[in-house]
């Protein structure tokens, strides 16, 4: 590209920038034709009768602090893990998951008196790009962030087996293994048993398995494959199971704020997270959990349901791809890799272009997730990736901003090379 080119895009820039546009690619959440698919389940518990478990017990009472059997079910049977192994909760795994460490940092884990909080130094491996919450969590204790890559597989395991198998002060690392936030990568069946079989340094380490996105598939028939690690990790023992906190939430298939969230483990971490969870809540809310038990019926409920969500996503993450490999395709400025599900799309702009692509959007009215947030600290070391989150804005929206940004990855990578 000559300076002729250069002008060229600066000139669609500033006319772009003279429209005023207010456009957001920010927000990972259901846009509004998602959230009306939950309505029905508004309705479906409308008097006492309806509030009947199959134990006998009241939801509308105390009681069950560990969910309702019914709804351990559904879980169960959605997600292949043994309904005695799962604790269903309140609105959110990701308060689920601070509050795993919260306890771990004042009363250790199952098997280990030592709390975390009493160590000179807790460490946790973060797969980087990641979820920027899950490093928010770990900032706000004080816990030390140690970023390992992604590859096209999952974590790089030949760095996490050994940080993990040399280090003592590393006691956790944060997992998102389908559908990955926001590479949109699923962990292949070889990470998946490395996970299982790590041999870590320190005794009360704990991999923090967040399958946000276990069945947020765009494509019926090409749906990525997740193995189960409970299963991996029960043939090589009680060591191994023990390791694995898995989460899980309706936020993205009912209501965020309003679904219900929850967490599997080994009985022997569930039986000592109960003990300590018993000074914390009488219980959550059962009536949700009755809501989304009744209007979903069985797992396949859930199942036809993210097929109404996917024809809703399937549009937005084309227009998202097509555009990018439309306006950048082949001229290596950007990488990016089309998710089979989830929520977002992460791009790979040219070393050091990060910033100057979120500020170019910025000034031309599209709002981009801030560079930097999906490493810890909001520290990529190369600035070069950017998540896009195409779920909330309409597909008129959504084509604009895309056109846009592409725009300011060309013009941001041109002023670099110049
Ligand atoms: C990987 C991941 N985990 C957890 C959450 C939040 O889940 P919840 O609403 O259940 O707290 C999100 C939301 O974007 C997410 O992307």
């Amino acid at each position: 590209m000559n300076e002729s080119d250069l002008s060229a895009l600066r000139r669609r820039y500033e006319d772009i920038k003279s429209k005023h546009y207010a456009l957001d690619l920010t927000r990972g959440k259901p846009g509004k034709p998602q959230l009306d698919l939950s309505m029905g389940m508004l309705d479906v518990v409308k008097n006492s009768a309806d509030c009947s478990a199959e134990d006998g017990l009241d939801c509308r009472n105390y009681g069950l602090l560990d969910g309702l059997p019914e709804a351990k079910r559904l879980f169960s049977d959605l997600l292949s893990i043994p309904a005695e192994n799962i604790l269903v909760a309140g609105n959110s795994s990701l308060n689920l998951m601070y509050d795993c460490i919260i306890r771990a940092m004042q009363f250790g884990v199952y098997g280990s008196e030592r709390p975390w909080g009493k160590e000179k130094s807790v460490k946790f491996l973060c797969p980087v790009p990641g979820y920027d919450r899950h490093f928010a969590i770990c900032e706000s204790l004080g816990i030390e962030m140690i970023s390992v890559p992604m590859t096209a597989e999952g974590p790089d395991m030949d760095t996490v087996e050994r940080l993990v198998s040399s280090d003592p002060a590393v006691k956790g690392i944060w997992c998102v293994p389908k559908y990955s936030n926001p590479s949109g990568i699923t962990y292949s069946d070889e990470v998946v048993r490395r996970f299982a079989s790590l041999r870590p340094a320190a005794p009360d380490f704990r991999i923090f398995w967040d399958n946000a996105y276990a069945v947020h598939d765009f494509y019926p028939e090409n749906k990525a494959q997740l193995l189960d690690i409970f299963s991996e990790a029960k043939k090589l023992g009680p060591k191994s199971e023990n390791m694995i906190m898995y989460f899980a939430s309706t936020s993205k298939i009912t209501f965020p704020g309003s679904g219900v969230a929850i967490m599997a483990a080994s009985r022997d971490n569930l039986e000592q997270i109960k003990k300590l969870m018993f000074y914390q809540t009488i219980g959550y809310d059962k009536i949700n959990q009755m809501r989304h038990v009744k209007y979903f019926g069985s797992a396949d409920g859930i199942r036809r349901h993210m097929e109404e969500h996917a024809k809703l996503l399937r549009p937005k993450f084309e227009i998202v791809c097509e555009t990018l490999e439309r306006e950048l395709g082949g001229k290596g400025v950007a990488e990016w890799t089309p998710p089979l599900g989830g929520y977002f799309v992460s791009l790979n702009v040219l070393p050091g272009c990060a910033r100057r692509v979120y500020e170019l959007c910025r000034d031309a009215g599209v709002k981009l997730t801030e560079a930097g947030a999906t490493y810890p600290y909001h520290r990529d070391p190369d600035d070069r990736n950017l998540r896009i989150a195409p779920t909330f804005p309409n597909n008129d929206d959504l084509q604009l901003a895309m056109d846009i940004l592409c725009l300011c990855v060309l013009l941001a990578s041109e002023e670099a090379k110049q």
